[in-house]
């Protein structure tokens, strides 16, 4: 038997079935995303049985930088779609020994999976690896770049909520500069219509960030949270990224200008909702009770969101 090489996808059906970014990606395609994804939800947190769309197809999990709720729930979302998952990280797999990330990419597709899921601490990672492996490519976090299914389950989980995003006013607050939810939640939002407002220290906030994205929508940006939490109708509170935050570290005022505290929380309207993406710092940038609060957190409600976004994505990528 003589093996062949795999053929790459066209570029044309790379666009259809690759998720690298929320960026460029036309509003109709993400909104037919989230309809899916709404669909789907019942069968994703297991209350009831869907079809087995996906059986036979192998998905592989490369997972290059820690995470738990991405990782599993990509994991969760193959499963109930009948894949198979195949997991790897960069300790255990030849990442060690020094591989590079595309030729770990390059030596699974050459294994004939169906999907690659690709976590990275290098922004345009998982663009990169698109270019170098003949299946489809998602993206589940890119270094500071993009999140895209991450900002599909925060849509998910503000429409559960608000119903329409039109008009809606968001706040995403802390280390803007370093987060790639933050940018692709902003790509999302402004697409379907938000007012997202940017909040953080000057030195946590991209000069530009409002030029990102344009669409329905809008952004500003306000180093002065207290002056706008009262008009909101969700806040997301983003995580200290410790990991790539300059040597300097955080602010030791950073709690009392940004954090959620318990009496900032307060200032909000009682029916504002409160969003963050995991891992929590708690008592940095949000407090316990604030966090806990099933009135107002919908943080484990976007948990959720996340596994049917991440069977809708799959979906895509591996059209029958
Ligand atoms: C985020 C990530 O890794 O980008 N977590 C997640 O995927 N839910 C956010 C973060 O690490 O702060």
């Amino acid at each position: 038997m003589r093996l062949v090489q795999r053929t790459s996808l066209r570029p044309e059906a790379r666009a259809a079935r690759d998720f690298l970014a929320i960026e460029g990606l036309p509003l109709d395609e993400l909104r037919a995303l989230l309809a899916r994804a709404e669909e789907l939800l019942p069968v994703a947190v297991g209350d009831a049985r869907g079809e087995r769309t996906l059986e036979g197809r192998v998905v592989a999990n490369i997972f290059f930088e820690d995470s738990t709720r991405t990782r599993v729930s990509f994991e969760i979302a193959a499963d109930r779609l009948g894949a198979a998952v195949v997991n790897l990280g960069a300790s255990g797999s030849s990442a060690s020994k020094g591989e590079t990330l595309v030729d770990t990419a390059r030596n699974i597709d050459a294994m004939g999976v169906d999907a690659i899921v690709v976590r990275t601490s290098i922004s345009g990672g998982a663009a990169l690896v698109a270019r170098h492996v003949g299946c489809p490519v998602i993206n589940a976090g890119d270094g500071r770049h993009e999140h895209p299914t991450q900002a599909l389950l925060d849509a998910l989980a503000l429409r559960l909520r608000l119903g329409k995003l039109d008009g809606r006013r968001v706040a995403i607050v802390g280390d803007i500069a370093n987060s790639r939810v933050a940018r692709s939640a902003t790509h999302a939002l402004v697409a379907l219509g938000a007012h997202v407002h940017i909040v953080g220290p000057p030195s946590l906030v991209p000069v530009g960030f409002a030029q990102i994205a344009s669409g329905a929508g809008s952004i500003s940006i306000t180093h002065d949270l207290d002056s706008i939490i009262h008009d909101l109708d969700a806040i997301m509170m983003l995580r200290i990224q410790m990991e790539r935050a300059a040597a300097s570290g955080i602010a030791p005022d950073y709690r009392a200008a940004y954090g959620l505290t318990s009496a900032r929380r307060a200032r909000l309207r009682p029916e504002a909702i409160l969003l963050h993406p995991g891992p929590v710092n708690r008592g940095l940038e949000i407090d316990d009770e604030v966090a806990d609060d099933p009135r107002s957190s919908v943080i484990l409600a976007q948990v959720s969101c996340g596994v049917a976004a991440r069977m809708a994505v799959l979906l895509r990528a591996m059209p029958s």
